[in-house]
């Protein structure tokens, strides 16, 4: 049975019991919410990877509650990772770094490397202190499925086979972490996600990652081979998703629902004129007879909103039974990039 727990100090106070137990305890963080476990008790561990149904390679990222705290699961940590640190923790950004040869090797998925990080939400803080031990925690989804934004998305995956969630409202990032191979001189993003490369580039008065990464395409070649869970599948869309240019949104949603069926639109406002996309389709004269409809699931405003609800976006259109969804593309820029990532990783693994 799943407890729902709210923010208040007893239910914190009982989430935390439950974490020290070795339970599985879904937590709010500012990207998504993770599933969280005591990182030091290898047996908790597996019974995340059983929950979740994620293949036993794929390592998890452990939370800690403060920069002294790295120490407790890595073995170095280099310069570059403080200076890292020191920038954007706590925040959406997890570092790569060497391993204690102590931490469970089903956390690291049996690399000798472990991704840490420090998030930036009060409740995650808060169980971090209480529990008193770094936590494991990959997003609060069965595999394959988005990331949970709300603690509602987490009881749709997982309600039954975890023994708790500690609901703090929606995530306000929406993405997950970039995480960073922070194991040598220069930064290397193995996942885009909260903190953008610009930032990245910015904090360390590096030239921009991206074209840095493009002059070491092999590093950033074997740097993918290193992060295993770029290798997995990741969210595969239970209806066909349609990635559309900046802008073409309505129309390209309007064309698939010719076809017949209901086609879900995604359009970022800042990119085009509103006012066709509100018209239903039916109201068109000149649609065909026997023509769907389009329905608008959401129209965010600017990346950064689309990035906060894409995920609770894509789970509505899987729950209102769409036949299939229409989501413009934004700039390959800032949080832009991580928004595209997932969107392009979705499109391919879905049947459209
Ligand atoms: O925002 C986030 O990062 C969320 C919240 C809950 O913190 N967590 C999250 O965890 O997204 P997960 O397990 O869904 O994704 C972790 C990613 C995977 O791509 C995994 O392969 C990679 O981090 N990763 C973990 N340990 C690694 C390591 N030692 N080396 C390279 N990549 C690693
Ligand atoms: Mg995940």
């Amino acid at each position: 049975m799943t407890h729902r727990l709210t923010t208040s100090e007893a239910d914190l106070a009982r989430a935390a019991t439950l974490l020290r137990d070795g339970g599985l305890v879904a937590i709010p963080t500012e990207t998504v919410y993770g599933l969280a476990v005591r990182a030091d008790d290898a047996d908790a561990v597996t019974r995340l990877f059983v929950a979740k149904g994620r293949p036993a390679d794929n390592p998890l990222i452990v939370h800690v509650a403060d920069v002294d705290a790295v120490h407790a699961v890595a073995r170095e940590v280099t310069p570059l990772a403080h200076d890292l640190l020191a920038r954007f923790a706590p925040g959406p950004l997890t570092v790569v770094l060497p391993a204690r040869s102590d931490l469970p090797r089903a956390v690291t998925g049996g690399l000798d490397t472990v991704a840490v990080r420090i998030p930036d939400h009060p409740v995650a803080h808060a169980l971090l202190r209480l529990a008193g031990v770094p936590l494991a925690a990959p997003s609060a989804n069965r595999s394959t499925r988005p990331s949970p934004t709300r603690a509602e998305h987490v009881l749709t995956d997982l309600d039954g086979r975890i023994d708790a969630v500690v609901d703090a409202g929606p995530t306000r990032i929406g993405i997950e972490s970039t995480v960073v191979d922070a194991r040598g001189t220069v930064p290397v993003v193995l996942r885009e996600g909260g903190v953008t490369r610009e930032e990245i580039a910015a904090a360390l008065g590096h030239p921009d990652t991206a074209e840095h990464d493009a002059a070491r395409r092999d590093d950033a070649l074997a740097a993918a081979a290193r992060s295993p869970g770029t290798r997995h599948p990741h969210y595969a869309p239970a209806l066909p998703l349609h990635l559309a240019p900046t802008g073409g949104g309505a129309e390209l949603a309007r064309s698939i629902a010719e076809g017949g069926g209901r086609v879900g639109l995604v359009a970022v406002r800042a990119s085009g004129d509103l006012a066709p996309i509100d018209a239903p389709t039916d109201a068109r004269p000149d649609a065909p007879p026997g023509a769907g409809d389009v329905v608008v699931l959401g129209v965010p405003r600017d990346p950064a909103a689309l990035a906060a609800d894409l995920y609770g976006l894509l789970r509505e259109a899987e729950a209102q039974g769409l036949d299939a969804v229409v989501i413009e593309s934004v700039p390959e820029e800032g949080v832009g990039r991580a928004v595209m990532d997932r969107l392009r990783r979705a499109a391919e693994s879905s049947s459209a």
